[in-house]
């Protein structure tokens, strides 16, 4: 019998009318149906049986082998099967590095902004969070070796490419200090690189991937924002020596490796060239809603508020020229039939209150050019 109440599936829940730019899920009309039902087509054709089995706990050896081939290409550096580790998605990875290798209590950096939902898996740890100040580079490398000298963290975690939500991406150098002071102080880097294949302008700096050998860094990927979400499905990149406590926790020793159903759908989409196409396809599209955002803003919204625009990613930070707490404003953003995320949800220290996070991945470009048009009503 219908208790008359919608049923739920997806995790946004948007209101008819409404051109909600605080989700920053992928675009409905670029989830992969198509690749999808190839991908199972082909993998169903072969001998299934051991993808229906409790998997290897690293991960399906076929599957990190064509997942270090595609790497291999698209961040120019030599990866091996033997560094990866196959994960439940960047936030299962973190989840799973936080119970293996924290304990309550231990210290963990993060850039302020940061990725908000990080803090709450972060939270459940019950880890002391500190936040660092950042500028449009990134994480400031002066701040963090000043924080050094009085705190060491068991980790920092850091989204160096595109990050969610400033869009700031770091440069080389200070990607290479920030590794060198890892080794110096005793600390691993969790770098959650989730977009760094998401650049739609001039090329993205080397992910922090590329600094394995160092020792110290775990680079978090995820199937997520290229293919998606749904497939909960993404990898961990490090030394051999840094994944044996993930493969060897207990989860996996009675669960076995994690998602190879899903992971012999996308080896089949690896192997066939879909992937590849795919994420031309979404680059192409992604950089034009990234545009058409741009020039909604550069319209409706100058005087208005400060920026500097993303090269990748999903995410425009805007910081409020008159100094006003955003969160004052989600109400009238939604009479008006928008939103958006308020910078304090960002902040480890309930700071950034004169920012906001608007998303460019959800909405087709008319959408988002109306979304800002009527978010310019709410502001003003
Ligand atoms: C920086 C960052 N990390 C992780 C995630 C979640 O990734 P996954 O779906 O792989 O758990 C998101 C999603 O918005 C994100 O922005």
């Amino acid at each position: 019998m219908s208790s008359g109440k919608a049923i739920r599936t997806t995790q946004a829940n948007t209101s008819p009318g409404m051109i909600d730019l605080a989700i920053g899920h992928p675009s409905p009309s670029l989830l992969p149906v198509e690749l999808i039902r190839r991908a199972a087509e082909q993998r169903l054709a072969t001998d299934f049986t051991p993808y229906l089995q409790y998997g290897y706990e690293p991960g399906d050896g076929h599957f990190r082998t064509a997942l270090a081939d595609f790497l291999t290409r698209h961040y120019a550096r030599q990866t091996r099967e033997s560094e990866l580790f196959v994960s439940g998605g960047a936030s299962q990875a973190l989840d799973l590095f936080c119970t293996v290798c924290t304990k309550p209590g231990d210290t963990v950096f993060v850039e302020e902004p940061t990725y908000f939902l990080a803090l709450r898996i972060f939270q459940d740890h019950r880890l002391r969070i500190v936040g660092l100040p950042t500028d449009e580079g990134g994480l400031i490398i002066e701040a963090l070796e000043e924080r050094l000298d009085s705190l060491r963290p068991v980790f920092l975690y850091t989204v160096p490419t595109h990050q969610n939500p400033s869009g700031a991406s770091l440069p080389s150098d200070r990607r290479r200090r920030l590794v060198e002071l890892s080794r110096e102080k005793d600390f691993l880097i969790v770098a959650d690189e989730v977009y760094h294949l998401l650049t739609y302008g001039e090329k993205a700096p080397p992910a922090l991937a590329s600094f394995l050998g160092e020792g110290t860094v775990l680079s978090l990927g995820s199937f997520s924002k290229i293919l998606a979400p749904g497939l909960r499905l993404g990898w961990v990149q490090a030394s051999p020596r840094l994944l044996r406590p993930l493969a060897e926790c207990g989860m996996l020793d009675s669960g076995g490796g994690l998602n190879p159903f899903t992971s012999s759908l996308v080896l089949s989409a690896i192997q066939s060239g879909m992937l590849d196409a795919h994420l031309e396809r979404l680059r192409g599209e992604y950089g034009r809603r990234l545009q058409a955002m741009k020039a909604a803003i550069d319209d409706c919204l100058a005087g208005k508020v400060e920026f500097s625009p993303p090269g990748g990613g999903f995410f425009f930070w805007l910081r409020l020229s008159d100094g006003r707490d955003s969160a004052t404003l989600v109400e009238a953003a939604k009479r008006h039939k928008t939103s958006f995320v308020p910078g304090a949800a960002f902040s480890a220290g309930g700071g950034l209150r004169d920012r906001l996070r608007l998303s460019f991945s959800y909405h087709p470009p008319e959408a988002l050019q109306e979304g800002v048009r009527r978010l310019a009503k709410g502001l003003s």
